[in-house]
């Protein structure tokens, strides 16, 4: 028996050199808060995401104020209007709650943080889809597509400055960059939700939007089975002039994520989606797990697996920690 000659174990000897040998840090600049404003109403818990509010504009115009004093990089808005209709005609009206929640909110913060939103009509419309429905009921994608394009237009007005495009159509990166282009919008970028998979993990965002739907995305949203197509649809957004491409939900799909990392010359970003937070508040408040260890943990494998930044609702907590830590 010899004793052996490699001892990896050497950079872990002490925290200072644990530091030092440190890969990969997360820093609250690469933080993306995703945030609820509801039509009308006073804000409100979202049961099955513990600490997640349904805003009003007022709370929001509160909340935007701390995440720019925590240092994130920037919020992406979801709306969550009163009237839902076949078209989603919410989404594309300037009084539309999202496009109004915008413009309070860039007013409010200015370039102190990037104010993104969600383009897709599932809050918008009766039946929950993300697109608008042919006759015989099927989620029509080039009629969708006129109306992704109407959106664009009505959040680039708002002063939206990253559009987040998580309809999952065909060809809608090529056509909302089009619009944007010709209406003088060529600064406005796009974020594609390009490898987004039909998951169960997107269970309580159904609630924190109302959500109408019945049914699932599956004619739309990709097969969890699938790596290579996932690596695919990224590729096609990257040609049709994606700013930034994204995977989602996270925490199940590192592998296609260190994949479209691999392959992208653009950055690469991926969504902590509202299933992966309940499944750590819910352990973490039974006390089975240490709760910011988890979170930490969670986020920085995300990293580690290629995302250049992440979405994640811990933003402005986890924010808050990474500043305590280097303090
Ligand atoms: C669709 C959209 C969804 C999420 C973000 N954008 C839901 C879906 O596709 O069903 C999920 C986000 C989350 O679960 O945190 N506009």
């Amino acid at each position: 028996m010899t004793n052996p000659v490699i001892r990896p174990r050497r950079l872990r000897t002490s925290g200072a050199l644990r530091s030092l040998a440190s890969e990969i840090r997360v820093h609250p600049a690469e933080l993306v808060l995703p945030m609820f404003v509801r039509e009308g109403a006073d804000a409100r818990p979202i049961t099955s995401m513990p600490g997640v509010m349904q805003h009003s504009i007022d709370s929001a115009r509160r909340a935007v104020v701390e995440a720019a004093e925590a240092g994130i990089g920037g919020i992406m808005l979801f709306g969550v209007p009163e009237v839902r209709d076949a078209i989603g005609t919410g989404a594309t009206d300037p009084k539309g709650i999202l496009n109004v929640a915008t413009r309070a909110l860039v007013d409010e913060i200015g370039d102190a943080l990037v104010v993104q939103t969600d383009l897709c009509l599932d809050e918008f419309t009766d039946h929950g889809h993300c697109g608008v429905l042919a006759a015989d009921g099927h989620v029509d994608n080039d009629a969708t597509l006129e109306r992704y394009r109407d959106m664009a237009l009505a959040q680039a007005t708002a002063g939206s400055a990253l559009l987040g495009l998580s309809g999952m159509m065909d060809g809608q990166v090529a056509a909302v960059r089009e619009t944007l282009d010709v209406n003088g919008f060529e600064d406005t970028a796009v974020l594609a939700y390009s490898a987004k998979y039909a998951s169960a993990f997107y269970g309580p965002f159904r609630e924190a939007v109302a959500s109408t739907l019945v049914g699932d995305r599956r004619t739309y949203q990709l097969d969890p089975a699938n790596r290579r197509e996932g690596v695919r649809e990224a590729q096609l957004d990257i040609d049709e002039g994606a700013d930034i491409v994204m995977v989602k939900p996270a925490g199940g799909y590192l592998d296609v994520l260190a994949a479209v990392a691999a392959m992208s010359n653009i950055p690469v970003w991926a969504y902590q989606v509202s299933g992966e937070y309940a499944m750590i508040e819910a352990a973490a408040a039974q006390g089975w797990i240490d709760r910011r260890r988890a979170v930490e943990e969670s986020v920085l494998s995300i990293r580690r697996a290629g995302a250049d930044a992440v979405l994640t609702y811990w933003a402005v907590e986890l924010a808050t920690w990474l500043k305590e830590e280097r303090a």
